[in-house]
């Protein structure tokens, strides 16, 4: 067989001929071609999707949502956890704080701190906080919504328009507004999710002003994306099956959605929060450097059907 010429080329650039070669001879020429060897060497696939052990080894997180241990920002804090991040953990306000304050030592955050983002400043101190202790930051998780009840029971046509400001502000807005506080510090790129809903793309009964919220959110995504993407920061709508938890709870009918969701889903079973946390997990590490912008279902397939 043929044994193939090898070279020490390095992979995705394109070097001159070397000494001697078209380029003519001496210590110029020389010095020339061993600058632009250097300059022109980018990494290859597999020196980019060098993953340490375990895969988040060095990372820095911020998780914002999290009430209680059935969360979804729960389970990214453990997911990020168990693969090494450290995580840095905010509650509501003194009323949520005994029942996150548990979770935050579970997952030995070294940071817990107030964040209600109806609150002017509360952000900034967050992230004056986390660039004091970290100086950068490489994921970041928002994974909070909120509507007044009478606006998201009464449905669509009678939302006020104080229901629907309010709405946009603390379940769409607030990311955009973490993102700005966020990329600075994202130093060597970075990751950041927001959580979504299939109500966002298809009518689901119930779910009312937050389906417009949630289209917002998924399209502030897709622009994020865009602004971000040459700073090699991943922007991500995560959109995972419906799950018991506290916000949840003010959707009327809810335990029909699960069942529905689950006849529905083609693996046939409803999601938990480490299904969430670990694809956010996979996202944030460099196995994932090319995927950004989208809409990522966590629902067992159920978005597929019609
Ligand atoms: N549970 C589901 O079925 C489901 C499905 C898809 C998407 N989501 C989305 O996931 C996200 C997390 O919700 P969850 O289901 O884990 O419920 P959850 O109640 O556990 O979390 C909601 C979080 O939003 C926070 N929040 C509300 N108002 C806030 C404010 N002013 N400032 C800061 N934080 C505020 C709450 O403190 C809470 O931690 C939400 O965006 C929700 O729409 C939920």
């Amino acid at each position: 067989m043929k044994k193939r010429a090898t070279t020490n080329r390095p992979e995705g650039g394109v070097l001159p001929p070397p000494r001697g070669e078209g380029w003519g001879e001496g210590e110029e020429a020389h010095r020339i071609h061993q600058r632009l060897r250097t300059e022109i060497h980018r990494p290859s696939s597999e020196e980019s999707t060098r993953v340490p052990q375990p895969a988040l080894k060095g990372s820095e997180a911020l998780v914002v949502g999290i009430a209680n241990e059935n969360s979804i920002a729960y389970g990214c804090a453990k997911a990020f956890h168990e693969l090494g991040a450290d995580v840095a953990i905010t509650y509501l306000n003194d009323k949520a704080k005994p029942y996150v304050e548990p979770l935050a030592r579970g997952v030995k955050a070294p940071l817990f701190l107030p964040l209600d983002f109806a609150q002017a400043g509360a952000l900034e101190s967050v992230f004056e906080q986390i660039t004091q202790t970290w100086c950068r930051l490489d994921i970041l998780v928002h994974s909070a919504a909120f509507a007044p009840k009478e606006d998201l029971q009464g449905g669509l046509l009678n939302c006020s328009a104080e229901g629907f400001a309010k709405a946009m502000d603390i379940s769409c807005h607030s990311f955009i507004r973490m993102a700005r506080l966020a990329a600075p510090l994202m130093k060597n790129g970075g990751t950041m999710f927001t959580m979504t809903y299939h109500g966002a793309n298809k009518v689901i009964s119930n779910y009312n002003v937050m389906g417009p919220v949630k289209a917002a959110l998924e399209c502030a995504c897709r622009y994020l994306a865009l602004e971000l993407g040459p700073k090699k920061i991943r922007v991500h709508a995560m959109s995972p099956g419906p799950l018991k938890t506290r916000a949840s709870s003010g959707l009327k009918d809810f335990d029909r959605l699960l069942a529905d969701a689950e006849e529905r889903a083609p693996l046939g079973e409803l999601v938990d929060i480490m299904d969430v946390g670990f694809a956010c997990a996979y996202l944030a590490t460099p196995y994932a450097r090319r995927i950004t912008g989208g809409t990522i279902y966590v629902d067992g397939g159920a978005n597929i059907r019609a």
